[in-house]
């Protein structure tokens, strides 16, 4: 299907907690592309296991890293260099989590000290895998690096709360540094802002299941589900797309250019 189009590539794909994940998605594609990658998650997270079964069905190591620590993440640089014998290619970030909202702390209310760890591993955490790989000179010429947000960096969705400003820091991210590592090595970086998608994370906002139905409704080709998402990443990662940088990429469906559709005005018509 992905016609090997990451043949020989070697990767690191961020935040495959289950089946459902993105990055789980990602992973399989990549392995069908012909890439060989590390995965990599909180080591909260791989306690559970499930990773082990996609590990071996992609022939790929797991290295444990929380993403908001400087050493785990120069380990898991190293490491999967050491690994893949030689530079990274491409590099999936999918990592977002909002302790307000977990908590279920309301907007108006937010704590700090959670706001500031929520910034930290949803978005800074970007800035540090780059900041890391940089100073390494661990990503090849023409490499890849991709990370997920969402279309509430642009517009207020308000049960998505803070995580609306981790998105917007996320992509401000990817611009600024693209910068940097496009002039010193040709190395690009993106956003992709997928649609709502039935996830972990997803389904951790309140009113989810509205949420998704909405933008269904809305978008001209209903929303893109995890595997489109997924063949959209290993576009991103291939060398087809060499000269996109510094992009935030809307995978959604026509969802961030559609004003309203004849659905959902059906929907508020009076009799
Ligand atoms: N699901 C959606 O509706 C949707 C829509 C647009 C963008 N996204 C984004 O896609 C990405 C992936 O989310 P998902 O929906 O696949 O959900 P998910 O819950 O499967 O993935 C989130 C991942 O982040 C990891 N993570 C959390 N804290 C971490 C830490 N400190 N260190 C390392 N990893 C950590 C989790 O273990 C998990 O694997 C996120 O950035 C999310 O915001 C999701």
């Amino acid at each position: 299907m992905n016609h090997q189009l990451l043949k020989g590539k070697r990767g690191i794909i961020f935040g495959a907690l289950n089946s459902s994940s993105i990055a789980w998605h990602v992973a399989e594609k990549c392995h069908e592309a012909g890439a060989s990658f590390v995965l990599t998650n909180a080591p909260i997270a791989l306690r559970m296991g499930e990773i082990n079964g996609l590990a071996e069905k992609c022939n790929a190591q797991i290295i444990p890293a929380d993403v908001t620590s400087e050493s785990d993440m120069e380990n898991l640089i190293d490491q999967s260099m050491e690994i893949l014998g030689g530079k990274i290619d491409f590099i999936l970030h999918s990592v977002g989590m909002s302790l307000n909202v977990r908590k279920g702390k309301p907007y108006t209310d937010l704590n700090y000290d959670f706001m500031h760890k929520t910034l930290d591993i949803s978005a800074i955490s970007f800035h540090r895998l780059m900041q890391i790989c940089y100073k390494k000179d661990a990503v090849s010429e023409w490499g890849s690096i991709v990370g997920l947000t969402y279309i509430a960096a642009q517009r207020t969705f308000p049960d998505y709360s803070e995580m609306a400003e981790a998105k917007s820091l996320l992509e401000s991210i990817a611009r600024s540094f693209g910068y940097h590592y496009g002039v010193r090595n040709k190395v690009r970086v993106n956003t992709i802002s997928q649609s709502p998608t039935m996830t972990t994370a997803g389904s951790g906002v309140s009113g989810f299941d509205a949420f998704f139905n909405y933008a269904e409704s809305l978008s001209p080709l209903g929303n893109a589900p995890a595997e489109a998402c997924a063949d959209y990443c290993v576009a991103m990662f291939s060398d087809l797309t060499r000269y996109v940088t510094q992009q935030n990429l809307f995978h959604d469906g026509g969802f961030s250019s559609t004003g309203v559709s004849t659905e959902v005005m059906a929907k508020f018509a009076s009799e």
